[in-house]
């Protein structure tokens, strides 16, 4: 029986229960021991088992541990339905709510909920990793709104990432749900509508419904019948109804956690335990407690107490309770804005729209106003609205007779992340005044991506007129980054009284608001230049917006200039409506139905994904005498280890053992990419991150803890190299430095009519694959080791493993099932984590797990290679290329890892898709003390092609021509000599090139972006075409592939092979394959896994070469299997194939065979020395082309891509849809490379931009307005399986459409600044970079106010390596 605890309040006795019941999924869960330290998302899938929830990040930044939590709204007496991230939530807090998780709406055993099928049959899963919590997200949506509309869809993903598919097949999957059928390019026709009964439309069995107009035109699915949903459990409804809430209390190992439900009893444990946290959504404190260590021992719910929940309108505003959430805040609000007039809700209004930008909505769900206010974040978006408002908080004190009311100024805030709260204080609601008619008020927010991210600079604006003039009678403003706390510019305030609204105000407001925040150049947060533009460029965006209502008005005469209207235009308020089309070739009609080779088969694991029934490693059920390992890392970038101290961490609660290199049974150095590394750092270490030992305790939480305790002490060591320019400074490089030589660069440089020199850099990239770094060794008999691991790399792992174990590969057998994405970043890093696991595990005997927090997989795995391009190109008056000379560096980090085949990669790819007879290149690795940087989908191509781009743009812009044109002189064509002495046997550069021309309309497109620029001087259009040559192939030794076949006496087929599944697609490609080898349906044939112990020395997957290698290995397999039944299949012609194996069987006939392919005739020869090469170096290249056109808001940086318009060269493609799904989740890859994603450093050498919500991968409202893709027609590729080309690496450059039309829309921005010529824009262009180089006068007078000297003496906050 629970134990009661009597509390007399009022006229009622409460009891305080510590029994946690809720339901899940229709089931009721009972749980006396809740320890309020442990996650809904921990719970669920520890305890539950139920692993269709993900654990992404940690931090409500990724949504893949979305779930739907339903209650009982005693206040409005209804059932409320709401997604919540899972891994913020305590278990404690869903006390007597119902959970909803994905495997509660559906399964592949009994039925598919009609978001999960729909997901499904769009293709909208690739690693499948995002996708459970994606489908409950449109879940929730649906349960509230049956017949969204595609802003409520786009809206309700606002708090989902997903990094594979590029969102546009997700959106046109769940825009079905929309009426009319917006995902449906047949509108009323779409087989929604034409549903029968039994819910199909056409007798299709969804495997074979693409006819080639489009990825989604034919797809049938079952009709959506909102009445068929879990039911609310009727236990709750009867509690709900009749008000039964209980005062609840549970004690855990180290937290107490309180939920009254009485104010006074509220108040009254506040006073009683005054440091304690009143948690409402836990956003703010879950991060603290899950992220950051943090311990809290008491923590109090007020989200029970109906005074804090309450909203209610009176004659002078509206009055909000602290514990509202920001969704109620939003429904309460919106439906009060129709009640009262315009101007009196324009505060109001400003919430509204500034609550879209607010998180997503599994945040905005369960976040309260309370929570956002006392935080007091300097970056809160509410907080600023406020302050402007002249918001009245209430607080009560339980000592205290009377409440205190205070005013939201300045002084409310007096100190970072502190309010003027007394201790044991609780705030009860805040009061917006409405507003009159003689003022306006308006909120602004700018942030490194548009949605759910926090902002750099945020701000609200106010302005009060005298009755009927535009004299200034007061002004009121917030800023929001500007300074260590939501901050007021007092002088400004001051000086705008009594001034008209005139132009003059323009300079005055930016000069005076420089001098109300002093932003020092080491000011936290960086980009201070930006954020001084920024204050400015916003305080003339509202000046401008009050002008014209004041025109409008009839109070002021002057109209707005034409063009700046332009300014006043949001991003917001742009039609969400996603187009696209997807376009390739049938196959031949005579092609057998039973043949899925180039048709749309659906993932095979996609059912699996969406019901959440996929298994990842961390999904594999613990067994009992399992342990857990948390490494402990440098904090020291160049350091020797002086003394390891693990007395502390011993003594921690469930600590085991520490491991270091001193139980490494084999040897402490491995080999990567033939560079050898060491385990665990001996005695040196070279960079912060760099791992030293590992905790392993009996979980999770404990080696977390006791990892904390472990001390080092260290004696640093200079030099500290961060940069490619200190390692350059300093000349800390690998060797050798690689050159390649064609014609004579230098000699003909001297006869060309231009030439240009300059350089840009490209930034690195986080591989933010959602499933991080993870693995589970198992000891076995003797030395047998099983390992299971995401990992791109198996026999990498099986023989890291052996050699740090010191025993034969054939004692290790490594498994990998699918990998929740890979992106290069599991190609060789993974070793950092597996090799200390397996160490762990061998010293235990026991089995270990470990699986890298987010934040740890950032900051210790690195990422993409930061390039540094130094130019000089030569070229005719014409436009036509002569001379290349080209200096390459990347960073490398602290080991070589694959920085010289990256940079070989990039020296190979640097030409992109031009022709130059003369070319020098020499490329050079910097050794730097960061986290060794490594492969990423590109593997070095992308950057250098990038800078291929800047030097072509600079060509044009010296000479006055189009970008365009130059590009597509200088194109390869067909015999044409690359710098790698390699002939082009054949080039569909041209091709693709005049199609993506010609698709797009970019001629006349060309002319209206021309004449909109014309018009608008503050948001201009850029369009740019982009081509792409991407070489496939890789170290010749790596060529070589295998494959297994078993087929079983009942004529099923075990297929497997040495590729791995990281969402490309690969297994169902390979099933096509066999599926055509065998004649067989596709139904037949499974792959469960790939194994070391199936098929030995299976490689890397990597360089795009998966399907092209394991598709000829599965193809050889199948033939041998093939040739041995013929003679049967002579035999008996009519035998069905189950028959036809039975009896090959009862003949004894193997059924097993291997198949083995190398790719012939690769090898190559390059002195690297000389920069002569011989050979052939690529098999062959995978060409596309990309039309873009953007929108910049010149005065803040945003922007939005309107459309992109692909033409890929994918050969015969041998599944349209995993092709087209690689095309466009590589273009937003891509487009967040070159547009968005930035890992910024300390200057000594320790990555801030870690987590998502300091590091920002495009999310759902960045994927193109209108996104079409077609693939090339009538593309032969005899050195291919089945004439296909490889499309995993090649489509994510062209992204960089995306940079150049934003180039080209700065440079008519700078055009109307009387910035004239060349000018340089490195990658990425985000929103501070777009913002500085438009040039205009709001950046010309940034930094007035700051000496030189004083920035001197500073080091900036952040640095670029
Ligand atoms: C993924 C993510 C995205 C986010 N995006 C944004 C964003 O875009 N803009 C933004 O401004 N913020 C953002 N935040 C920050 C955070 O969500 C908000 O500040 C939110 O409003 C906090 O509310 P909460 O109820 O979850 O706070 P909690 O974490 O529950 O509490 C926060 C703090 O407030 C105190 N507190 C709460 N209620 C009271 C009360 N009644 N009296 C006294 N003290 C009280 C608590 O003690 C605690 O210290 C984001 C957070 C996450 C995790
Ligand atoms: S894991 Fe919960 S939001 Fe990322
Ligand atoms: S499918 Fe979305 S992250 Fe892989």
């Amino acid at each position: 029986m629970p134990a009661a605890v009597s509390i007399c309040s009022g006229d009622k006795t409460l009891k305080e229960n510590n029994v946690l019941e809720f339901y899940v999924n229709g089931k009721k869960v009972i749980e006396k021991q809740a320890d309020p330290e442990i996650t809904l998302l921990t719970y669920l899938r520890t305890k539950l088992f139920l692993t269709g929830s993900k654990l992404g990040c940690g931090e409500g930044g990724c949504g893949a541990c979305t779930v739907m939590i339903s209650k009982w709204d005693h206040i409005n007496s209804k059932i409320i339905h709401y997604s919540a991230n899972a891994c913020l939530a305590p278990v404690v807090s869903v006390h007597g709510c119902a959970v909803t998780t994905v495997e509660g709406i559906g399964s592949t055993k009994t039925k598919l909920h009609a978001v999960q099928e729909r997901l499904a049959k769009f293709h909208g899963s690739q690693c499948g990793f995002c996708t459970p919590g994606i489908v409950m997200s449109m879940y929730a949506l649906l349960r509230n709104k049956t017949v969204p509309s595609a802003e409520d869809i786009e809206g309700c993903l606002q708090g989902n990432l997903c990094r594979c598919t590029g969102y546009r097949p997700i959106l046109s999957a769940f825009n079905t749900f929309t009426d009319p059928c917006a995902g449906c390019p047949r509108g009323q026709n779409c087989c929604k509508n034409a549903a029968t009964d039994n819910g199909f439309t056409n007798g299709l069995n969804g495997e074979d419904v693409v006819n080639g107009k489009g990825v989604s035109t034919e797809i049938c699915f079952t009709k959506y019948d909102p009445t068929q949903q879990i039911i609310f459990p009727p236990e709750l409804l009867m509690k709900g109804k009749s008000q039964h809430i209980e005062a609840l209390k549970f004690t855990g190992e180290r937290v107490t956690w309180f939920r009254p439900i009485l104010l006074e009893h509220l108040v009254e444990l506040k006073g009683k335990y005054p440091d304690a946290q009143l948690v409402n959504g836990n956003t703010e404190v879950g991060v603290e407690t899950g992220v950051k260590g943090r311990l809290y021992p008491v923590m109090i719910s007020p989200s029970a107490v109906d005074e804090l929940r309450s909203i209610q309108m009176d004659k002078n505003g509206v009055n909000v309770g602290a514990s509202c959430t920001l969704s109620e805040l939003r429904e309460s609000f919106d439906s009060l804005r129709k009640l009262r007039p315009t101007a009196e809700t324009q505060c109001v209004a400003s919430i509204i729209e500034m609550l879209h930008w607010f998180a997503g909505d599994q945040i905005r769900n369960v976040a309260a106003i309370g929570g956002n206010i006392m935080t007091a974040s300097p970056i809160s978006d509410l907080n600023p609205i406020l302050m402007a408002n002249e918001s009245i908080a209430t607080f009560r004190l339980h000592s205290r007779a009377k409440d205190r009311q205070v005013l939201m100024d300045q002084s409310f805030f007096p100190k970072y992340r502190t309010t003027c709260a007394e201790k044991g204080e609780v705030l009860l609601s805040v009061h917006l005044p409405f507003n009159g008619k003689d003022e306006y008020i308006k909120a602004y927010k700018q942030s490194k991506r548009r949605e759910d991210d926090i902002a750099i600079v945020n701000a609200a604006m106010r302005v009060v007129f005298h009755p009927g003039t535009c004299k200034v009678l007061k002004f009121v403003a917030a800023f929001g980054g500007m300074a260590a706390t939501s901050v007021m510019p007092e002088k400004t305030m001051q000086n705008m009284i009594g001034r008209m609204w005139t132009d003059d105000l323009i300079d005055n407001f930016a000069e005076w608001i420089s001098e109300d925040f002093p932003l020092s150049l080491d000011a936290p947060g960086g980009m201070v230049e930006y954020r001084e533009a920024l204050a400015a460029s916003l305080f003339f965006k509202f000046f401008l917006y009050v002008k014209n209502c004041l025109v409008e008005r009839g109070v002021m005469d002057e109209k707005l200039a034409e063009r700046d209207l332009s300014a006043l235009h949001e991003a917001a308020h742009m039609d969400r409506q996603l187009k696209g089309k997807q376009t390739w070739q049938e196959v031949k009609v005579e092609q057998p139905p039973l043949d899925k080779v180039g048709r749309s088969l659906q993932h095979v694991a996609g059912e699996l994904h969406a019901t959440g029934e996929a298994v990842y490693v961390d999904d594999i059920p613990q067994c009992s005498s399992e342990l857990y390992l948390c490494l402990v890392t440098s904090i020291r970038p160049h350091a020797f280890i002086r003394e390891v101290d693990v007395s502390l961490a011993s003594t921690s609660p469930g600590f085991v053992t520490y491991v270091d290199h001193r139980d490494v049974g084999g040897s402490n150095n491995i080999a990567i990419y033939h560079a050898m590394e060491e385990v665990f750092a001996t005695e040196k270490v070279t960079c912060i991150g760099q791992v030293i030992g590992a905790v392993v305790a009996d979980s999770q939480a404990r080696a977390q803890r006791a990892a904390q305790l472990v001390k080092i002490d260290y004696e640093d060591i200079s030099p500290v190299v961060i940069t490619i320019e200190e390692a350059v400074s300093e000349k800390s490089f690998r060797s050798p430095i690689h050159k390649v030589v064609k014609g004579n660069a230098e000699e003909t440089m001297t006869s060309c009519d231009q030439v240009i020199e300059g350089e840009v850099r490209t930034a690195g990239q986080e591989h933010f694959y959602m499933e991080t770094q993870v693995c589970l060794a198992v000891p076995k008999d003797g030395e047998e080791m099983e390992v299971y691991s995401s990992n791109q790399d198996p026999e990498a792992l099986q023989k890291t493993s052996s050699a740090v174990l010191g025993v034969g590969q054939n004692k290790v057998q490594v498994r990998v099932k699918r990998l929740g994405g890979g992106f290069g970043g599991k190609a060789t890093r993974f070793l950092l984590l597996s090799s200390p696991v397996i160490v762990a595990a061998a010293k235990c005997g026991r089995p270990v797990r470990c699986m890298l927090t987010r934040q740890e997989d950032m900051s210790i795995t690195g990422t993409r290679h930061p390039f540094l391009g130094k130019y000089k190109i030569g070229c005719t008056k014409e436009g036509r290329l002569v001379s290349l000379v080209l200096d390459l560096f990347s960073n490398g980090g602290n080991t070589q890892d694959s920085s010289m085949y990256v940079m070989a990669k990039a020296m190979i790819n640097s030409d992109n898709c031009y022709c130059i007879p003369n070319m020098l290149i020499r490329g050079t690795v910097c050794k730097t003390n960061i986290v060794s940087n490594t492969a990423f989908r590109g593997f070095g191509a992308p950057q250098a092609m990038f800078i291929a781009e800047s030097w072509i743009t600079a060509v044009a812009e010296r000479l006055g021509l189009s970008t365009e044109k130059v590009r597509e002189t200088n194109l390869y064509r067909a015999g044409d000599l690359t710098h790698f002495n390699q002939v082009l046997e054949t080039s569909n550069a041209r091709r693709c090139w005049e199609e993506c021309m010609k698709i797009s309309q970019f001629d006349k497109r060309r002319i209206e972006v021309d004449a909109y620029n014309s018009k608008n001087r503050w948001r201009k259009r850029g369009l740019a075409c982009v081509p792409t040559k991407f070489a496939i192939g890789i170290k010749e030794y790596r060529c070589q592939a295998g494959a297994l076949i078993n087929i079983y006496t009942d004529g099923s087929v075990y297929l497997t092979h040495g590729g791995t599944e990281m969402g490309q697609g690969l297994h169902t490609k390979m099933i096509q394959i066999a599926s055509r080898c065998l004649g067989i349906p596709v139904s037949r044939i499974h792959i469960s896994e790939t194994s070391t112990t199936h098929v030995p020395n299976g490689g890397t997957t990597a360089g795009s070469l998966g399907s092209d290698m394991n598709g000829m290995a599965v193809k050889a397999a199948c033939d041998e299997i093939v040739s041995r039944l013929a003679p049967i299949r002579k035999k008996f012609p009519e035998l069905s194939w189950d028959k036809l194996i039975l009896q090959a069987y009862m003949e004894r006939v193997s059924l097993s065979a291997t198949g083995f392919y190398r790719i012939p005739d690769m090898y190559s020869n390059w002195d690297v020395h000389t920069g002569t090469v011989k050979g052939r170096h690529s098999n062959y290249y995978t060409y596309g082309a990309a039309v873009s056109e953007v929108e910049v808001d010149c005065l803040t940086g945003d922007h939005v891509v309107l459309q992109t318009d692909i033409v890929m060269d994918v050969g015969k493609s041998l599944n349209p849809a995993i092709d087209i799904g690689q095309i466009e989740g590589g273009f937003v890859q891509g487009y967040g490379l070159f547009t968005m994603e930035e890992p910024l450093h300390t200057s000594n050498g320790r990555l801030i931009t870690v987590g998502p919500g300091a590091y920002k991968i495009p999310g759902f409202g960045d994927c193109p307005k209108e996104f079409n893709v077609h693939l090339l027609g009538n593309s032969e590729n005899d050195k291919a399986i089945y004439s296909s080309k490889a499309v995993g690496e090649p489509p994510l450059f062209l992204a960089a459409s995306a940079f150049f039309a934003i180039k080209d829309a700065v440079g008519s921005a700078r055009n109307d600044s009387g910035l004239h010529g060349r000018f340089r824009m490195d990658a990425p262009a985000t929103a501070e970079r777009i913002r500085m180089t438009c040039g205009d006068r709001f950046v010309r007078q940034h930094r007035n106010h700051a000496t030189a000297e004083e920035d001197e003496s500073k080091t900036p906050w952040a640095i670029r390596t």
